[in-house]
């Protein structure tokens, strides 16, 4: 049985991590949500907000689970016993990012590997930052995030 780990911030889910979601959930036979504490000193949702709204976003998809964790990824994912960390990749420059973690990572816990996701060309322009910026100017968020995040964002920040 293979169990993938897919570790963020999720301040907030978009609907591009969904897709991401969606699409991990086909090739683990277990897929994890690995949310991360204390990512920002000003998040827009506290962390139990975050899972909660990601449990319910992943109701549907029986063979997922939502956790927070603190601390090094990979220890979570050593706990967790995930043989698979699965990140999303928009762009080079998300690459550029994301290869040097995922070569610490392999290098402090051989055990699990990274499998990067190409995110559809349609998503890559979104991300929770730009949300975040979205929000701060009372721009349109509507298209960018699911609606269970949409009305929870909408309630709180007056969109
Ligand atoms: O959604 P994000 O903010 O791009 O996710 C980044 C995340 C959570 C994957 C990354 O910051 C992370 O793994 N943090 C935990 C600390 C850690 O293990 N850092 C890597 C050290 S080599």
């Amino acid at each position: 049985m293979k169990t993938a780990v897919f570790p963020g911030s999720f301040d907030p889910v978009t609907i591009g991590h969904m897709d991401l979601i969606k699409r991990a959930a086909v090739i683990a036979d277990r897929l994890i949500i690995g949310v991360l504490v204390n990512s920002s000193k000003t998040p827009l949702c506290s962390v139990d907000e975050r899972v909660d709204m990601l449990k319910k976003l992943t109701d549907n998809i029986n063979n997922v689970e939502v956790m927070s964790f603190d601390g090094l990824l990979v220890d979570f994912v050593d706990k967790t016993g995930a043989q698979m960390v699965i990140r999303g990749i928009r762009s080079s420059a998300d690459f550029e990012y994301e290869l040097p973690l995922a070569q610490a990572n392999y290098k402090l816990n051989c055990s699990a590997d990274t499998v990067f996701l190409a995110t559809l060309p349609e998503y890559s322009y979104i991300s929770s930052s730009a949300v975040k910026e979205l929000i701060r100017y009372k721009g349109d968020i509507k298209d960018i995030v699911p609606d269970v995040v949409y009305q929870f964002l909408n309630a709180r920040f007056y969109l």
